[in-house]
């Protein structure tokens, strides 16, 4: 049961990407894909290493895919900064994202909003705090509910986002805990704002949709989804996402298959470390 006052706290499917990240660049060899080790510090566990979830064998695509997905963007992100001087970046549900932390010199100018649930918000600037981690004066962080309507996008404004200026905005594993409606909603608002702005969201495939062997792998990690109580809500074919990118109102929408990611990140490694293909991104412009 949840208790009626309840304390800020991590969000664990945020604590463990973070962990993810971190496990990449502790074991898998150079090059690295994406590199952050700051997450898991904002995490704070001493025993992280031996939790089942980060065996090296265990989580070898999964953390090969939430590197590949944070990479992919942000080398997204750094492209349309660098062509279009664009001045906002809006992660959605941004749990333990570093990039305000990391800040690289492309961003240094970027106005960033992390929006996320309340209780994990409080919970993460605090750690930043007890870490002495910077919190750039450019960093805003809005707590947000996606499941309760408009609001978010209120607050949004409310916390000094320019809904009248371009944005980058980002979704990384966020729309599978989410209803297809809520996904759907908060892409008509992304869409809404002004030519020149960007949306990049991660997705994961139905089941059904998998070779057996990531069928079985995903059919266990919703179950355990479920038990944590964190049910994935929302999974996709392609040719859905498509679809609800074009209802929304966006002007261009194109997929970054599983394909064309390992093509980008993983085809020139020796290791073997790959995604799979049971997560995509779709890149969408206003
Ligand atoms: C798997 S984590 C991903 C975190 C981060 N984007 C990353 O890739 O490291 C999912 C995040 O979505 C947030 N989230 C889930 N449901 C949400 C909702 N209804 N409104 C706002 N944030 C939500 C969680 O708190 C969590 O931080």
């Amino acid at each position: 049961m949840t208790p009626a006052n309840p304390s800020p706290a991590p969000d664990h499917t945020a604590v463990r990407v973070a962990l993810w990240r971190a496990l990449h660049v502790e074991i898998d060899p150079p090059p690295h894909v994406f590199h952050d080790t700051l997450g898991a510090q904002i995490a704070g566990e001493t025993n992280w290493r031996i939790r089942p979830d980060m065996d090296p064998t265990f989580s070898r695509s999964m953390r090969a895919s939430i590197v590949g997905r944070a990479r992919c963007i942000e080398d997204l992100l750094e492209a349309e900064v660098r062509k279009n001087a664009l001045g906002q970046y809006v992660i959605l549900g941004a749990g333990l994202d570093t990039f305000a932390q990391r800040g690289p010199d492309w961003g240094a100018a970027l106005r960033v909003f992390e929006l996320d649930l309340r209780l994990p918000q409080i919970w993460k600037k605090s750690r930043l705090k007890e870490l002495g981690l910077p919190v750039p004066e450019r960093l805003r962080f809005v707590p947000v509910d996606f499941s309760v309507g408009q609001s978010w996008w209120e607050q949004l404004v409310a916390a000094g986002f320019s809904a009248r200026a371009p944005a980058f905005v980002a979704s990384m594993g966020v729309s599978l805990y989410l209803s297809q409606e809520t996904n759907l909603a908060t892409m008509k608002q992304v869409a809404t704002l002004p030519a020149g702005s960007t949306f990049a969201m991660t997705y994961l495939l139905r089941p059904e949709l998998l070779g057996a062997e990531e069928k079985a792998r995903m059919e266990f990690v919703m179950k355990k989804a479920e038990e944590s109580r964190s049910p994935f809500l929302g999974l996709f074919s392609p040719e859905e996402i498509l679809e609800m990118a074009k209802a929304a109102g966006f002007k261009k929408a194109r997929l970054l298959s599983a394909k064309e990611i390992f093509r980008l990140y993983f085809s020139k490694r020796t290791d073997g470390l790959e995604a799979g293909s049971a997560e995509e991104i779709l890149l969408a412009s206003t």
